[in-house]
């Protein structure tokens, strides 16, 4: 292995990297502006510019593999000089928009303008400038902030796999864009705002709303498939105003897809529940189902649970309806099945990067519920609705309407429940048609675990307080559990984790206390595979000098 000295440090590199790279894992800074870590090297910025000893001219580092025995100067003089004259080439034609910009507090450009700008421009010509042109229902594009990184043309050509987006012109009148200024079509293309080092790409969604310093950023999981991305949320005054991608090799890089981001906007919605149907409606029910359980007919009630809820919520409502209730009709609508592979994700980002299972977690709750007695499936359950089997159904977070939408009968069959309750975080079919509806807390409101279609079990945490009355759903389970005079003390999802570590099959080497941010395998059944390498090849993404832009 190449041993090199970066700034007089001497480091141990991997054959094949490049000078940026080691300087980076080992917590050395080079500015750059044009590398990417996920993508084709294209060296046009000049930023990362180093000093090799033995080498007359500077260097770019992110295109220049290391070598052993390679002394590398990353702050001299000379390198700093060379900064500022590209920083004064880069701002030529930039506009003194960072007041105004929504890229201001997270912006590249604006950060090295602090370090390596000047204060005094000896451009004296008219600065060129663009028109501002929306791109489409999601991105803004700011032609006059664009400093011609080509990140955006390389995201969307080799990793979204759809070549939409190109330079035009030359010299200041260069331009970047769709072709022949049509939208961008990618269901990934607003991976191109956070790529983007500047302020040249933003996004309609979230442009004006906040200033990035303002905002709290919250490490948690998209809940709108079953692949899991890693995401952050980003609140401020009570509302999740953008979601952008949390690191994860194992599961979705540094990318999400358009559809997942969006999904925040389901979270203020105006068809939110915030209250219960009646501030009495958990005692009446809880009246209802007694009248049965003294009756020694625990089993003529239902619970119906979900793949959207986390597996502490699922867990506890296995647990309230094995334990309190002492039923076994016990079921979950499963998510559509996938049987493309799950990885690995090599370029370009094929579709199937989005899972056609629309919710989180199936797999967990398939886990929980698999740990105990249960019912065949849903439909047996609705079955035993319509046929009067079961007299109360719980439901929670599901629609049973709508899933079983093929089934004329179903409505009818819970309109004749003598106790239907619904506990759901926004109106639904079967909401409307609910003697007693309980508000519930969704994604974005609360701490817990999902297990993703590849077995990886993740933390969900709370970014913001629940919307209303609104709460998790275990918290719902213990209280009725408690009303039912279970001695339940709970304090947190984090308690209800250790207990399913501690009983559920394949959860056993869980840590809940150190659990990392990538996730962890849950145990695999013997004749199933580990998780796929979803990393892929490092090689299939990234040559090491492409400069074909
Ligand atoms: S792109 Fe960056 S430097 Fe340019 S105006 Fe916006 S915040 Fe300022
Ligand atoms: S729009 Fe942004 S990402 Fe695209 S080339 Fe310009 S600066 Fe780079
Ligand atoms: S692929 Fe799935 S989990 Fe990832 S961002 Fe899209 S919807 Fe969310
Ligand atoms: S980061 Fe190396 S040339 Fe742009």
């Amino acid at each position: 292995m190449p041993k090199i000295t970066i700034d007089g440090v001497e480091i141990e590199a991997q054959e094949g990297q490049t000078i940026l790279q080691v300087a980076s894992e080992n917590g050395i800074d080079i500015p750059h502006f044009c590398y990417h870590p996920q993508m084709k090297i294209a060296g046009n910025c000049r930023m990362c510019l180093v000093e090799i000893e033995k080498v007359p001219k500077l260097q770019i580092s992110c295109g220049t593999q290391v070598r052993d025995g390679m002394v590398v100067n990353t702050k001299s003089e000379k390198v700093v000089k060379a900064r500022r004259a590209i920083m004064e080439f880069l701002l030529i034609n930039h506009p003194l928009d960072c007041p105004i910009c929504d890229e201001a507090g997270e912006c590249r450009l604006q950060d090295y303008c602090f370090e390596y700008g000047q204060a005094i421009s000896r451009f004296a010509e008219e600065k060129h400038t663009f028109e501002r042109l929306d791109v489409g229902p999601d991105i803004t594009r700011n032609m006059n902030r664009c400093i011609h990184c080509t990140r955006c043309i390389r995201f969307l050509r080799d990793i979204a796999g759809i070549e939409e987006a190109g330079l035009s012109e030359r010299g200041g009148h260069t331009a970047v864009g769709p072709y022949l200024e049509k939208s961008y079509q990618s269901p990934f293309s607003m991976n191109i705002v956070d790529a983007c080092p500047c302020g040249a790409l933003t996004s309609r969604h979230f442009r004006f709303k906040a200033r990035s310093w303002l905002m709290k950023k919250t490490r948690s999981l998209c809940a709108s498939c079953a692949r899991g991305c890693n995401a952050y949320l980003w609140t401020y005054q009570g509302r999740v105003l953008r979601m952008t991608p949390a690191e994860n090799d194992q599961v979705n890089q540094c990318w999400l897809c358009n559809a997942g981001r969006l999904s925040i906007e389901r979270i203020h919605a105006e068809d939110r529940i915030l209250e219960p149907t009646r501030s009495s409606a958990l005692d009446e029910a809880t009246g209802k189902i007694k009248t049965y359980l003294d009756n020694d007919q625990g089993d003529k009630i239902g619970l119906l649970i979900s793949p959207r809820l986390t597996n502490e919520d699922n867990y506890l409502l296995c647990k309230l309806a094995r334990e309190v209730i002492g039923t076994s009709w016990l079921a979950y609508v499963p998510g559509e099945p996938d049987d493309r592979p799950f990885g690995p994700m090599n370029r370009p980002l094929p579709e199937w990067f989005i899972r056609k299972d629309a919710a989180p977690n199936s797999q967990g709750a398939a886990d929980m519920i698999a740990s105990g007695d249960h019912t065949e499936d849903a439909r047996t359950l609705i079955n035993a609705v319509a046929s009067g089997q079961i007299r109360v159904l719980l439901v929670f977070s599901e629609d049973p309407i709508a899933a079983f939408s093929d089934d004329p009968g179903v409505a009818e069959s819970l309109e004749n429940l003598d106790l239907l309750l619904v506990s759901a975080s926004h109106r639904n079919l079967t909401s409307e048609r609910a003697q007693m509806v309980l508000p519930e807390a969704t994604f974005a409101e609360k701490d817990g675990s999902f297990t993703n279609e590849a077995g990886r079990v993740q933390l969900l945490s709370k970014a913001l307080e629940p919307a209303g009355q609104s709460r998790s759903a275990w918290q719902t389970a213990q209280e009725l559990a408690k009303l039912l005079k279970a001695k339940w003390s709970y304090a947190s999802a984090a308690d209800i984790m250790r207990e399913i570590v501690a009983g559920v099959p394949g959860y056993e080497d869980i840590d809940p206390a150190a659990l990392p941010e990538q996730g962890a395998l849950k145990k695999q059944p013997e004749n199933q595979d580990s998780e796929p390498n979803v990393e892929g090849d490092p090689d299939a993404r990234v040559d090491p000098v492409d400069t074909d832009q």
